[in-house]
């Protein structure tokens, strides 16, 4: 897998594993990217990583700028993604700590630039989205999942939602009733604007909790960080096989 970068989300944004040499810091005609984009070797390999949530995670999912992000990216002449993301599980398979490549996606998001095309002198661009993911990709994640004895799930429609709150009960039986398996903030507009750039984007969804209304009282922020912990070194298992 060559000229791979990994966007990392919440709880997932300091990949310790990578072995960087360089902080690419680089400025694009939509502003800047989350932080500077670090270039190391990960199990052998040359990856760029940056983290969308920014280094010091100040930056809320609706106010990332997700184009200046993969417009960054694929300067540095990246050509596929693979996007790390937190979500809340809503099938009852998808347990905290669950590990699923989804193959779908459902748009709750709303005021994100979501396109690259929308100055006027621009030809409005409608790209194909049918499938929102490179299955290239995601074959190669599930076969590496596979290799390295990690369960990984095939396939789930992750719901994007608007936050930064997290969602009412209500709002996840109607995303439930609409087919969302799996729930989180910043799968869009992320993966059609990699569409757009012709990049080759896939995601590696990391379970952190149970939807609202799907477990037992609250969501904690602890709760969410212990079931990323564990989910991160199943990750860093499958970076291992895919890479080396
Ligand atoms: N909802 C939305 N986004 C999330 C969640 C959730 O429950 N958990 C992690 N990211």
């Amino acid at each position: 897998m060559d000229n791979l970068a990994i966007i990392g989300g919440t709880g997932l944004d300091a990949l310790g594993i990578l072995d960087v040499h360089k902080r690419e810091v680089v400025e694009t005609p939509y502003g800047s990217p989350s932080g500077a984009v670090a270039r190391g070797t990960l199990f052998g390999k040359e990856v760029l990583f940056l983290p969308r949530h920014g280094y010091s995670h100040s930056f809320a999912p609706h106010k990332i700028n997700y184009r200046a992000n993969l417009w960054a990216l694929r300067e540095l002449g990246v050509e596929n993604i693979l996007a790390i993301a937190a979500v809340g599980g809503i099938r009852n398979d998808m347990s905290p700590a669950t590990l699923s490549v989804p193959k779908q996606i459902i748009d709750y998001t709303w005021g994100r630039a979501s396109t690259f095309h929308e100055n006027e002198n621009d030809q409005v661009l409608h790209i194909d989205f049918t499938n929102p993911y490179c299955e290239d990709l995601r074959q190669k994640l599930l076969a590496s999942a596979s290799s390295a004895n990690v369960n990984m799930i095939d396939g789930g429609t992750y719901g994007a939602a608007q936050g930064p709150r997290l969602e009412t009960a209500a709002e996840i039986l109607r995303m439930e009733r609409d087919g969302c398996d799996i729930v989180g903030m910043t799968g869009m507009p992320e993966a059609a604007l990699a569409r757009e750039i012709n990049l080759c984007y896939a995601t590696c969804a990391v379970v952190a909790n149970w939807a609202a209304g799907k477990g037992q009282g609250e969501i904690t922020m602890e709760d969410i960080e212990t079931n990323l912990k564990a989910g991160l070194s199943d990750v860093s298992r499958i970076l291992e096989a895919l890479l080396s």
